[in-house]
């Protein structure tokens, strides 16, 4: 039988079993480990890469910008493109670009990889990462030397390797209210990804991680991050996953409401009664909104 590229370097375990991390800090604090992908990968070679481009599956997934961004610039105010995707790829080491390819999953053998690593981390983990799940991804960031990716959160849960080259990440603890601020994480979850804004006074509170390639980093929901490339062209693979709205998204989107009504909503995590009623009334009115729609169209 005949193996796939994926197989032929997944003969042991992807990640280091002995690492604690896994088990003590999963999605309550980031940690470094360490993991199978190198440089030498066949699907993380350049070669490899750019058929992704030129794959109709996967080439809508993929976006790119070029140009000079600041730790905190938002990502809808990127310099505008000069170049096509294929030249930016083309002249990686020195577009000053960042490449994003966000559907690599759609590819089987990326797909395998995936699915390989999130077995391994529930295992690792002991999470119920199966039935807590929405859905899952695989990323892989291509970026030019001493690119910064600016200041973010997000909503997934995220392992992020380094395949190539060297960068620092700085992730910041999402429970630090004067880092981030419940207000932050409400507009977050109800209308703008770019909610999160970078607080230079309190970067000394950043943990910061040097990724080389065969490191990574657990980087857990909603822990506001940024990266500063080294000067290299770097590869990484993001494996993550999103939970069931039901989880954070509809308790957060509760008090956004009512805070545009004057109030001034519990926390998330003060109260399971209060959370379970507002995960209710999120839950229903989606449903309602939904049927709605679904009643306009017929
Ligand atoms: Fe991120």
């Amino acid at each position: 039988m005949p193996t796939t590229p994926t197989q032929m370097h997944l003969t042991a375990s992807i990640f280091n079993a002995a690492n604690p991390g896994f088990r003590e800090n999963f999605d309550e604090k980031p940690f470094e480990f360490t993991h199978c992908f190198c440089a030498d990968h066949p699907l993380f070679q350049l070669s490899r890469l750019r058929q992704l481009i030129d794959d109709p599956v996967t080439r809508p997934g993929i976006y790119y910008d070029a140009g000079e961004i600041g730790i905190g610039q938002r990502w809808d105010s990127v310099p505008e493109r000069k170049q096509t995707l294929e030249e930016t790829f083309d002249r990686i080491d020195n577009a000053g670009a960042w490449i994003l390819m966000k559907r690599v999953h759609k590819d089987p053998d990326y797909s395998e990889v995936l699915d390989e690593c999130l077995k391994e981390v529930q295992r690792l983990s002991g999470r119920q990462i199966d039935q807590d799940k929405k859905s899952q991804e695989a990323i892989i960031f291509l970026t030019s030397p001493n690119r910064v990716t600016s200041y973010h959160i997000d909503r997934e849960c995220n392992f992020l390797m380094q395949v190539r080259g060297e960068k620092e990440i700085s992730v910041f603890d999402r429970n630090d209210r004067e880092v981030l601020p419940e207000t932050e994480l409400e507009t977050f979850w109800s209308k703008d990804n770019n909610a999160g804004v970078y607080k230079p006074q309190y970067q000394n509170r950043a943990t910061v991680f040097l990724m080389k390639p065969g490191t990574g980093v657990h980087i857990p929901v909603n822990f506001p991050h940024w990266l500063k490339n080294g000067n290299n062209v770097s590869i990484s693979l993001s494996i993550s996953y999103q939970y069931k709205d039901w989880q954070r998204k509809y308790v957060f989107q509760a008090n956004y409401y009512l805070r545009k009504m004057g109030l001034n909503p519990t926390p998330p995590g003060k109260s399971a009664l209060l959370d379970n009623t507002k995960r209710m009334v999120m839950q229903a009115g989606f449903a309602g909104k939904k049927l709605l729609q679904q009643k306009r169209a017929n």
